[in-house]
């Protein structure tokens, strides 16, 4: 198969047909930031942090497919205050404890603001009433911190592909639900697949707390993003 030639920031790079901008972009060793990207999850393009600029115009690399001669920013100093500017966004859209939160130093959210160098966001906090859900005996849903990036409702399905997890609602009601039927029988194994497939701490599986202590989580080891420039 013919391989694909295109630059991003000027680094020369090549690519196999079928592939997006940002598998495109991992495979050189470039890294995009992504919130609701997942690899192996269909792509959705729902957060918009992974926005390039591809000859001029604004795209999602997580859903773009890779084209010939393709002349991708990913770093302009105007994209990288927009990623910053979503990611704020989201910490004041919801309510993010990071120290009390059991997914500090595994969340994704808390390792981009780390990398993009957040200290306090430009937008006033809403701090919205929302609940938590005790669904079942594994599984507990903080809708304070979802930020409605739907990996839960692609990854987590029954064996006949039923969906657990789904997005209800409209406009600044939207919120994640699970079945009211499937939700409360989830399998401890499958709550911790919702727990890890979750970029945030709005999915935790119940009677676990700490297992791996602050300090020693997957951001506190290396920051985000470090695996695929390693790999350049
Ligand atoms: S619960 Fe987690 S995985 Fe599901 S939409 Fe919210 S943030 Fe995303
Ligand atoms: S990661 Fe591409 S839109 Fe969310």
């Amino acid at each position: 198969m013919a391989e694909i030639r295109f630059t991003i920031d000027d680094k020369p790079c090549t690519a196999k047909a079928g592939q997006t901008i940002w598998e495109a972009a991992r495979d050189n060793g470039v890294y995009i930031p992504v919130l609701c990207h997942y690899d192996g999850l269909k792509p959705v393009g729902a957060c918009r942090i992974c926005t390039v600029r591809v000859n001029g115009r604004l795209m999602a690399a997580c859903t773009q497919p890779i084209g010939k001669d393709m002349i991708i920013e990913n770093t302009a100093p105007d994209l990288e205050d927009m990623r910053r500017a979503l990611i704020e966004m989201l910490f004041v859209e919801g309510n993010h404890m990071c120290p009390t939160c059991e997914k500090s130093g595994n969340c994704e959210l808390q390792a981009l603001a780390y990398r993009y160098g957040i200290l306090a966001p430009r937008f006033p906090y809403l701090w919205p009433r929302r609940e938590i859900e005790a669904a079942g005996p594994h599984l507990l849903l903080d809708h304070n911190r979802c930020i409605q990036c739907l990996r839960c409702v692609r990854a987590v399905k029954t064996k006949d592909d039923k969906l657990i997890f789904a997005l209800l609602h409209r406009s600044g009601k939207v919120r994640i639900g699970l079945d009211p039927e499937l939700g409360p029988r989830l399998t401890e194994e499958t709550a911790q697949k919702a727990m890890d497939i979750c970029p945030v701490g709005a999915i935790l599986k119940k009677e676990v707390g700490f297992a791996v202590p602050i300090g020693k989580r997957k951001f506190d080891a290396a920051p985000i993003g470090s695996e695929t420039a390693e790999k350049a």
